[in-house]
Parts: C-alpha cells; structure tokens; sequence
C-alpha cells in the first residue's frame, strides 16, 4: 500500500537538508503536479533556540518546530513533537488520565544543554543538534536519540510521518511489543503494528490481532521503556536496518512516547501501568477452565459437554457458544431450532457449576427487520465512509455494518445490547473480529471515519483502538446490568489499555508443536507487555493434536493465567477426554492442579490489580544482568513464586531448566534444587518441570468441580522452607463481586524465615474481609532439622505429623501472627 512507503525505506544515516522559506515557497505554490515537483522530503529538527515552562511541561523550539516535555512522575517523562508547532488536542484512549505525581523538578540552562531532573531521571535535550537523551541519577545514560526526531509531510492524506530513532548498542535486548509471533527478543527485527485476523498465523508472521506500542530495552543489565502511544499504522525497527539504531515510527499521528525509567524490567512495567491501567480483579471462576469449541449445538450437545465433564470428573467453569448459537449470525440473537430456551439451558448449567460464555463479532447484519441493524441505522451509530456511504462489509451473517464503538454514545448503545443476554444468565462475553476483519478486503478501508470521542478521525487513526473500544463497551455494559457482579470478557483484537477491560486470547493458532512453543513465548511477552490475562486456544485451533500434544498443551495451560481449549469446526472432538487414556487422567490431573493453585493465581492477579506486577515472568525479568537470560524463552514464573518450563517437543523424556539463583524445591517430591544454574529434568507425559521457590507459601483450595462447589472448610499453606526471609501474599474476598474496591478484602502477608533449628512464619493482615473457614492446614517442606515442638501465638501445638516425605503437617487457627518450628 502506498502510504507504507516509508517503511521500506532505509532510514537516512543523517539528516537531509533542510528546505530555504523560499524554496517551501516555491514548493506550496507550484500548480504542474510534474514538472519542477520537489520529492517530498524528511525534515528534521534544527537546534532548540528557546525554553518555555509551564507547570510541569516545557516546551522547546527551533523556530519553528516544538518540542515538549512533560515530567509525569520522577521516573516517566513524555515526549511529543509539533513540526509547525501546533500541538494535536491532548487525547488518548491508551492513557485515559495522565496522573502526574511528581515531587520536585528543575530546569538546568547549561552552555551545551537544557536538563531537566527530577530526583531519578535526567532528560537532556542537546543545544547543538536537538538530540534528546536520558540519565539516571549516577549520570549513566539509558536512552539517547541517534537522529534528531523528524518527519515528512503526508500530502496524500495530510499531517505527517513521524519517526524518532534512537542509538541501538551492540548488547541491547528488547522485549514486549504485545503478541509478535516471534522470539521473546526482539533485536534485529522490524514490526508494524496494525491489527490483523490472521487465521493460522505462522513464526514470524507479522502483524497479528494486537497493536501494543510499548517495548522495554535490556542494556548491560540496566532497563528501560518506550511506549509509542500513536494509534496509526506504527513501526519499529530494533538495529534490523541498521545494528546501530532503534527507530520506531508512525504513518500518521503525533510522534508521541513515554521515558520509561528502570533499572528493573519490574520496574518498567510497573510503571507502563501507572499509566495505561491494570486488570481489574476477575470474577474467581474465570480463573477456572474453560471449555470452548466452535461450535457446541444444538442445546443437547452443549449439554452432552457439560455432562461429561462431571462424569469424567475433570474440573471445569467456562462453557462457550461460537456463532451457531444465533440466528443467521445476527449478534443478540437465538436460534430457536436449536437453542429453543436458552434460558432454561443457561440456568441448568449454571446449577450444574458452568457459567455460559457467548461471543458476539462487531459486524451488524444488514437487515431491515432485525432490530440492531434497524436502531443502529436509525440512530446513525454505524461507521460511514468519506462520501457518507456507509461502511459494508462482509463477515459472518453475510454483508455487515459496524457500529463505532469510538463513539461513547454508540458503547452506551451497545452497552445496553446485552440486557437480555445478562438476565438469561449469560456470564461472560467473547468479542472476536474485532480488528475489525472484514472477508476479501481484511479491513475497513482507510477512509472509514470515526467519531474518535469528539476528535475525529479516519481509519487509519481508529483502525488499531477498534477493537479495544468494542471490548470496552462490551465490559462497561455488562458491568452495569450485572450490577455490582465482576462481568468477563475475552477479546482478540486490542491496543495498550485494553487489560483494564477484558482478557485476551492468542487468536487462531494450529495444532503444531512449534505453536505450542509460540504460544508459550506469546502469553509471557503479553504479560510482560501488560495484558495479564491471556491464554492461547489449548489444542490448537486449526488442525489435529495427538493425545500427546494436546496433554503438553493442558500442562502449558494449566500456567496460562487464562485457560481455555477451543478448536475449529472441521475438527475432531477436543475435550480433555477426548483422546483416552493415560491422556485423560493426566488432563485430569493437571486440571485439578489448575483448581488447586486458584488461591495463589488469585493472589498473584490482585498483586497485578493493585501493584502492576505481571502475572507470568520470563526468567530474563527475575535475574537481568544474567545476559544468557536474554535468549530464555522456554521457562517463566508464575506469580514469583512457581518455575514452570512447559514441555514443546514430542516424546521428550528429559529436558534442561535453568533456575535462577536461590533455593528451589522440586514441586513433585520437595526435593530442594541450587539454582543459578542449569538442571536436567526427566519429562515423563505425566509431569512437566515445575519448581517452588524457597521460603513461599502457596495457598492451595481443595480440588473442585468448579469454583464454589463446596464450602472451603480450610485452606492448606505449603510452606518451602528458606535461610533466607522470603514474603508471600495470599488474598481473599468474595470472589464476584467489586466490593474489594471498598477494602472488602484480606491481603495477608508471610514472612518465612529459618537458622539452625528454627523455623518461623510471620503472618500480617490487611483489609476488611473474613473467610469463613478457620484454620490452616500447614504443609511445611524442606526443614534442614527433624521438628520437635511447634509454638504458634504463645501456644504449644502438640498435634503434628513429619511423614516420611520429611514434611511437617499440622493445624493452626487463620488468624495466627507467629509461629516458630523447632
Ligand atoms: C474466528 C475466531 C475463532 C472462532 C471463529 C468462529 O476464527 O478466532 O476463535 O471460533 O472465528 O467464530
């Protein structure tokens, strides 16, 4: 396409020569599109001739260009740039509030540059050339521009390309970029962000569903950010065209990004959600497993499903219908032939513990006798084209139009769609398409407008936010008919900010080896990349696993955060019983592991509400300055307290896990493992690797069919024994309901910590919650001593049990504060 030009061009070594007024003057005037027609040309900025401040921005020109610096926090500053010194109305869909939280700052007005500091980060902007650089507070630089920031003039559709390029080291690492099939390292590679339906997407293919502009860079150990907010077409080049430059770019838009300080990845992340938001607390059954297939009709074989489910006695929450479910694929509709009571079905198997999930696609039937189509058409909610056409496409239910979720009066609309679907019982929504997809073309064309919240906007603005507007008044809509219930919600298509509505699913992957590998690397770059919550189709969607692939691939998603089997229609049947034995009891196995650590998935999710932390860790993110780190992509943590290493190739019998430094049990027998270097694992199909940190405490519910199938009479705590103190958290509340934004919650601390012959726990309480369960079953693993008196609160505990494991049980009130093993 023609405004990908500049894409495909080398970016120039140095800047291009500047323009005289009077040959621009030459240039506007010109009426011949042929002759004496100047090629349009990158301008860059000249020299910055002044500063101006106001409050905590300043702004800094070279006559004509301007560029401005705003200090968020003392760790995050943003850049924008104004070629002609007009800035574009401050709006973002990504950021919806720039929350400054700054404690002191100061301008510096040296012979060679402006500085600007805060009390961790420096950003210079050089007097000579307009490169703008960043430092911490021991003057080390962390980013620094290659070529000044710069531009070229979009004739065809007006504003500009814009481009910022920065100096790229020969050891930097790069991470996050959102989805990118691609290896957890990005070094050395282009990517384009535009989202994209990509039906079996292959390695490397590039770009897929999401558009997530946010990367963290790894150089000698010290990290930081750079979050692109743009929603054109974007671009980044990580020292692919040249070793020596990191350049990220857009076709349209204002080149505006984030400094993201570190020196921790954890860090970086932490503070890419300052400002694009967290996940809020799901409801705790979408932890659960998911069962999904396109697609489960009529009533009796949705009921067939469930059924075996409890049969087989594997656990299971979700239960999803894919497009069959409606009527001629009109979204908020029935087929009655095959569904004729949806909400009898619907309530029977919520008795049976299964919380219904439907999907619903953005594409509108074209159909004057459905109501969606008639009201949205009335109301002109659907997106129209630049001649007022509307915009039609064809997708599932035939030709189609789309509503404009940019517009907040047609996500009120859509909002309220879900009315019925919510008082059947309908527990959760599946929004798929939603890049948009449109059959033939791919997508809207670039002329599409949007309502673009009051700031306008073609398609090539809108394109890449579609998706994530829909989702968000999937979830907003569905938050206020379920009243103060948490709704789910699952996309596919999304851009940075999504996770503060809804999980995500890695998208139509194939039943292969390599794209259990993909997936594996896929959900940890999500994570790292700020959507928590995230999981691939189990299975694979197209295709055929054999019962080996698919039981590796439940083991995997036992340790997605999201866990779902879903699968094409032209497929065999895939549920975890599906391919015999010993497969279906080693699914069943994992599966009820899955429901056993949901306290601890749960814990680990509020850790990522409240304080930012992903929900799964590359090992590059626990021991960066480890550098062989960099190309590990096999095994991460879950939470920060479980290594997992999936297992991705068939009949593997053992394999390599490297473990970072520290103390680790063996999950299987509690054997305690030195890390900080590699280990060999044998990998028979009933297990796969999994080690437990030392000095955690996992809490762990017992085995259910489904969440809140039976009342939790007491939660066991393994205990890993550690020299060290080691803190663990363990949060509890209802579980449904956003009562925990009024503090109705228990957050407890542990603090684990052994000498000699002692052992102690430490527990602290925070929050307004109460279980009702009284005691803990304590599980203690690893004591380097034979126990022989247990005091907790003062008390003797004169009940215990050391089996021959070598592990310590007995019972304790919830409410302990200290208790000492000897
Ligand atoms: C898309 C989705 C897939 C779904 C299918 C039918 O391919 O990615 O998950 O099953 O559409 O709705």
């Amino acid at each position: 396409m023609e405004e990908n030009i500049p894409s495909t061009e080398p970016i120039p070594e140095s800047p291009a020569v500047k323009l005289t007024e009077q040959e621009e003057e030459v240039f506007q005037h010109i009426n011949n599109p042929v002759l004496g027609l100047k090629p349009i040309v990158k301008k860059y900025l000249g020299t910055p001739k002044s500063v101006e401040q106001k409050e905590n921005k300043f702004f800094f020109s070279d006559g004509e260009a301007t560029v401005e610096v705003t200090v968020v926090t003392d760790e995050i500053i943003k850049v924008r740039m104004a070629p002609h010194g007009v800035f574009l109305e401050e709006f973002s869909y990504a950021v919806p509030k720039l929350n400054t939280k700054v404690s002191v700052f100061h301008l510096h007005d040296n012979a060679d540059e402006y500085r600007i500091s805060t009390n961790t980060v420096n950003c210079h902007i050089n007097k000579a050339d307009f490169f703008i650089s960043f430092s911490d507070s021991q003057n080390h630089v962390t980013s620094a521009d290659a070529v000044q920031m710069h531009w070229e003039e979009n004739v065809k559709f007006g504003g500009y390309y814009v481009f910022g390029t920065k100096v790229c080291h020969s050891k930097e690492a790069f991470f996050g970029l959102g989805d990118k099939p691609t290896d957890l390292n990005l070094r050395g590679k282009r990517f384009v962000n535009w989202n994209t339906d990509a039906y079996s997407f292959a390695w490397n293919q590039d770009p897929i569903y999401r558009s997530i502009p946010f990367y963290i860079s790894l150089n000698e150990g010290i990290s930081h950010g750079i979050f692109f907010d743009n929603t054109f077409k974007a671009h980044f080049d990580f020292g692919a065209e040249d070793r020596s430059k990191t350049s990220f770019w857009a076709d349209g838009g204002e080149l505006q990004y984030y400094y993201i300080h570190g020196p921790n990845m954890m860090d970086v992340v932490k503070r890419y959600h300052l400002l694009t938001g967290t996940h809020p607390m799901p409801p705790l059954w979408a932890l659960g497993y998911h069962q999904c297939r396109w697609s489960y009709y009529p009533e009796s074989k949705v009921m067939k499903v469930a059924k075996g489910f409890r049969e087989n006695q594997i656990p299971c929450d979700g239960i999803y219908l894919d497009i069959d479910y409606m009527d001629g694929y009109r979204c908020f509709t029935w087929n009655r032939k095959y569904f004729p009571d949806p909400k009898k079905m619907i309530k029977e198997l919520a008795a049976d513990g299964f919380k219904t999930v439907v999907i619903i696609d953005p594409g509108i039937r074209v159909d004057d006798n459905y109501s969606v189509f008639k009201e949205g058409k009335a109301k002109r909610y659907f997106c129209r084209r630049s001649d007022d056409y509307f915009m039609e496409g064809h997708v599932w239910p035939g030709r189609c139009q789309f509503p404009d979720f940019t517009n907040p009066e047609v996500r009120e609309w859509w909002g309220t769609l879900f009315d019925e679907l919510v008082q059947i019982g309908v527990a959760g929504v599946w929004n798929d398409m939603n890049e948009p997809a449109v059959f033939g073309a791919g997508t809207f064309p670039d002329d599409v407008r949007h309502q673009y919240d009051g700031y306008r906007g073609s398609h090539r603005k809108a394109h890449n936010i579609y998706g994530m507007q829909m989702v968000r008044a999937t979830y907003e809509g569905m938050r206020k008919l379920m009243k103060n219930k948490r709704p789910f919600t699952i996309t596919r298509a999304g851009y940075s900010g999504v996770q503060r509505f809804t999980s995500v699913w890695t998208g139509d992957n194939v039943a292969s080896w390599e794209h259990l590998r993909l997936g594996n690397v896929q959900c940890q770059r999500l994570s790292m990349s700020g959507i928590p919550f995230c999981g691939t189709d189990i299975g694979g969607f197209s295709g055929e696993p054999d019962g080996e692939l698919f039981t590796r691939w439940i083991q995997m998603g036992t340790f997605s955060p999201f866990m779902r089997a879903h699968s094409a229609g032209d497929t065999k049947e895939r549920e975890p019983w599906s391919f015999g034995e010993p497969f279906t009891a080693i699914n069943r196995k994992f599966i009820e592991l899955r429901y056993k650590l949901i306290p601890y998935l749960y814990s680990t999710f509020w850790e990522h509400h409240r304080y930012g932390f992903p929900i799964l860790r590359p090992v590059v993110m626990q021991e960066q300055e480890e550098i062989n780190n960099q190309a590990r992509q096999d095994e991460f943590t879950y939470g920060d307290k479980i290594l997992v290493c999936p297992v991705m190739e068939p009949g593997q019998k053992s394999r390599l896990v490297y473990l970072p430094k520290g103390n680790w049990y063996y999950y299987w027998d509690n054997e305690m493992v030195e890390g900080g270097r590699e280990v060999e694992v044998a990998t028979p199909l009933e297990t796969i690797p999994l080690f437990v940190k030392a000095g955690s405490v996992i809490p762990e519910y017992p085995v259910m069919q489904y969440v809140g199938e039976k009342e939790i009479e007491e939660v066991q705590l393994n205990v890993y024994y550690s020299d060290l103190p080691a803190n663990s958290f363990f949060f509890e509340d209802y579980g449904e309901t956003f009562a925990y934004e009024q503090d109705i919650y228990s957050e407890k601390k542990f603090v684990v910590s052994g000498k000699g012959t002692s052992m102690t726990i430490l527990q602290s309480m925070e929050g307004l919650y109460t279980p009702r369960y009284d005691n803990y079953a304590f599980s203690v693993a690893g004591l380097p001593f034979k126990p022989v008196k247990i005091i907790a609160d003062g008390k003797e505990v004169t009940e215990f049990t050391y089996t021959e494991q070598k592990v310590l049980e007995f019972k304790f009130t919830k409410t302990f504060k200290h208790i000492e093993v000897m």
